[in-house]
């Protein structure tokens, strides 16, 4: 039903957009939402839409950015590298985007900022946490690609002292897909940080993306009986082994990323435990609320992070276009780099390596609920 009226909505949009102007050309500005809008993390990519999407909207019955209405192209880039090459593509060689939302998870976005950084496209990506989507290898900053989110290596340290200072965790297990960047990178840095601050990593087991019997790894985890089981993946994955862990009577407090954040996620199998996210609907600050209850009325449901996430992707974007007074990527980029952007998942300006300077929350899924529990700033 959600996604049937997001649909529509984003179908309304485009021809407001194109009714408004007569025509697709100079007097529009295009944007792409690239998101996976089927598969394993759906609701990734619906709320990702949904929260771009109501900003866009709001832009435009204010008349547009620069004088020009917004004209959206979405496409579903499954969250997986090669569909997201393709998206890419076909929307700056067809459609003649200069400006992409997008993608969701690193290992989309990664691919897609190398495409934009050749093409001279802005890339902003709302939810990418992996630090290799705004830096080059050799350290350099991607002049055009931005995100709206804060990185892996905060999210990380952010967990592992966490578990150390809150959950009194001697020892941790921890569990990783190595070929999903985002997973294995947030693993890396839990690791390293939680042994950096006296912790102790007795079960380090990787697994694939395609694996649906967990019980190999899952012994051994069961076997040292750690004080907490580190599970940095995305909700589908995480109601999998965590409800085989659950099988298994393992104890452990389980923790968790952003990539927790779902309606979907499993919450009685992962009871008690906590994650590292963006965003709490429950944040009293006078730009959260009312971002709530717009959200709530335009859609009927509660916004996640990457709902907030978008809409404040989409606001940085176009504010950045009035303050730079040009839709120019390159100006645009620069004022994106140099402003400041009290939004709605915190006031954000960017350092060097284009990512954003804000706090992160930790959640605690408590009796079915998701619960508030603390506010960590970098
Ligand atoms: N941070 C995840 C990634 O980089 C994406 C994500 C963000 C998922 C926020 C859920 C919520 O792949």
């Amino acid at each position: 039903m959600r996604t049937r009226i997001a649909l529509v909505l984003a179908v309304l949009v485009s021809i407001i957009a194109l009714s408004a102007c007569g025509a697709t050309g100079d007097d529009t500005l295009k944007v792409a939402i690239l998101a996976p809008l089927s598969g394993d993390v759906r609701t990734f990519g619906e709320s990702t839409r949904d929260g771009a999407l109501l900003a866009i909207e709001e832009w435009n019955e204010a008349g547009g950015v620069l004088g020009k209405q917004i004209e959206v192209i979405i496409e579903d880039s499954q969250c997986n590298a090669e569909a997201a090459v393709s998206a890419a593509n076909k929307v700056i060689d067809q459609d003649g985007v200069k400006f992409i939302l997008g993608e969701v998870c690193s290992s989309a976005s990664i691919p897609v900022s190398e495409i934009a950084t050749a093409k001279n496209v802005l890339q902003m990506s709302p939810t990418s946490t992996n630090p290799s989507v705004t830096v080059n290898e050799d350290g350099t900053t991607k002049p055009t690609i931005f995100r709206a989110c804060f990185i892996d290596p905060f999210q990380g340290a952010v967990a592992a002292a966490f578990a150390r200072d809150n959950l009194d965790a001697q020892t941790a297990a921890v569990l990783l897909d190595q070929g999903n960047d985002y997973v294995r990178g947030l693993a890396e840095v839990f690791i390293a940080e939680f042994q950096a601050v006296g912790g102790q990593v007795v079960v380090q087991e990787a697994y694939t993306g395609d694996d649906q019997d967990f019980s190999a790894i899952l012994t051994k985890v069961r076997d040292a009986n750690p004080d907490v089981l580190y599970l940095p993946d995305y909700y589908s994955t995480v109601n999998l082994i965590a409800s085989q862990a659950k099988e298994r009577g393992i104890e452990a407090a389980m923790l968790g990323g952003d990539g927790w954040d779902s309606a979907e996620l499993d919450r009685s199998v992962v009871e008690g435990g906590y994650y590292t996210n963006h965003f709490s609907p429950d944040d009293t600050r006078a730009v959260v609320q009312d971002f709530v209850s717009k959200y709530e009325a335009r859609y009927g449901s509660t916004p996640d992070a990457l709902a907030a996430l978008a809409y404040d992707a989409a606001n940085i974007l176009f504010q950045s276009m009035v303050n730079a007074d040009s839709t120019e990527v390159d100006q645009v980029a620069s004022a994106i780099a140099s402003g400041t952007f009290p939004v709605v998942s915190g006031e954000i300006s960017y350092d060097s390596q284009h990512n954003p300077v804000k706090a992160a929350v930790v959640l605690k899924v408590e009796g079915g609920e998701i619960i508030y529990t603390d506010t960590v700033a970098p």
